[in-house]
């Protein structure tokens, strides 16, 4: 396929030619979540070796009294990368007269699809679904209520630390009632390799699956079979990194570019970042969030925060 001028010209376009063309080879885990990204993702959510998503439904499960007399009534919910709304729900059950829901995220479809569905089963319900990078400056909706954030998943683990930063000062100052935030935690490294190297191989086509994107959306040419998976820890920086490995030297076509890469080369196409509760807490308070309360499970593998703005 001969993509359009309009194609080459848009933002994935470039940061694909990017991370193609900058040595080391490095792209924005952002461009995994097209709706075949966001639909693997979901899987990976599934998988037995991936504890994040059961670890954090069972606290949220367990501690939604707590929270939600934490968050006290009648607040407007923004939830951030908001996916299959699947969290969300057991949080709504629990606050006392939610003004409203504010689902964010980058994959529009998916976005409106699991809005949709949540409207039906909660016809009561404000919901305003927002497809939009809230890593990018934008303004929302009047709120109908104390404005608390919620922000499951450890999607700040795919934050760099001096992203991860100014991203939750921005948040500090959009969210007068608070921030609900999941934070994976440091652990055993044989734990967390296995979460990214799942039996089924679900992470291994997500990973890939940003190589199909650019092939239907921009008419490149991978060629899947010569890229490899890898996740690994590493523990000085306390991060698993997730990359694409060409398995030969090749020359990929993008946007009328023939972009050359040798074997064992890769591209980075992810970090995920684990933290301690202590050194997450560091972090929020550095950027204007005063830590108000703690949710861990007893084999300490996950965190919920509830933290207010600090001033
Ligand atoms: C969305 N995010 C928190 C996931 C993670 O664990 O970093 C994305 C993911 N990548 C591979 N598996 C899951």
């Amino acid at each position: 396929m001969k993509p359009s001028p309009d194609t080459c010209a848009s933002e994935f376009a470039h940061a694909m030619q990017e991370a193609l063309t900058r040595r080391p080879h490095r792209i924005s885990p952002k461009w995994f979540y097209d709706t075949e990204g966001s639909r693997l993702f979901d899987a990976i959510c599934e998988l037995p070796e991936y504890y994040p998503t059961r670890t954090e439904l069972g606290l949220l499960d367990r501690h939604a009294d707590d929270i939600a007399r934490r968050i006290g009534p009648g607040a407007e919910v923004v939830e951030f990368g908001a996916g299959s709304l699947r969290k969300v729900r057991l949080l709504l059950d629990a606050l006392e007269r939610p003004a409203g829901l504010l689902p964010i995220d980058i994959s529009a479809e998916h976005l409106h699809a699991s809005a949709a569905q949540l409207q039906r089963d909660r016809p009561g319900l404000f919901v305003r679904p927002v497809a939009l990078d809230f890593t990018q400056d934008f303004v929302l909706p009047a709120a109908r209520g104390p404005r608390v954030g919620f922000f499951p998943g450890s999607s700040i683990g795919n934050f760099e630390p001096d992203e991860a930063g100014p991203l939750l000062a921005r948040m500090a100052r959009w969210l007068d009632g608070g921030l609900l935030i999941g934070v994976d935690l440091v652990k055993e490294p044989d734990l967390l390799h296995a979460a990214y190297n799942d039996a089924q191989g679900v992470t291994a086509r997500f990973n890939r699956n940003l190589l199909a994107r650019a092939n239907a959306e921009l008419g490149a040419d991978f060629n899947l079979a010569r890229w490899a998976h890898s996740a690994f820890f590493h523990p000085p920086l306390q991060r698993i990194e997730m990359h694409l490995v060409s398995r030969c030297d090749q020359v990929v076509h993008l946007c009328g570019h023939a972009l050359p890469v040798q074997e064992g080369e890769s591209i980075h196409t992810e970090n995920s970042y684990k933290y301690t509760v202590a050194g997450f807490q560091r972090l929020a308070e550095s950027a204007g969030f005063r830590p108000e309360a703690v949710w861990v499970d007893s084999r300490r593998w996950f965190s919920i925060h509830w933290l207010r703005p600090a001033v």
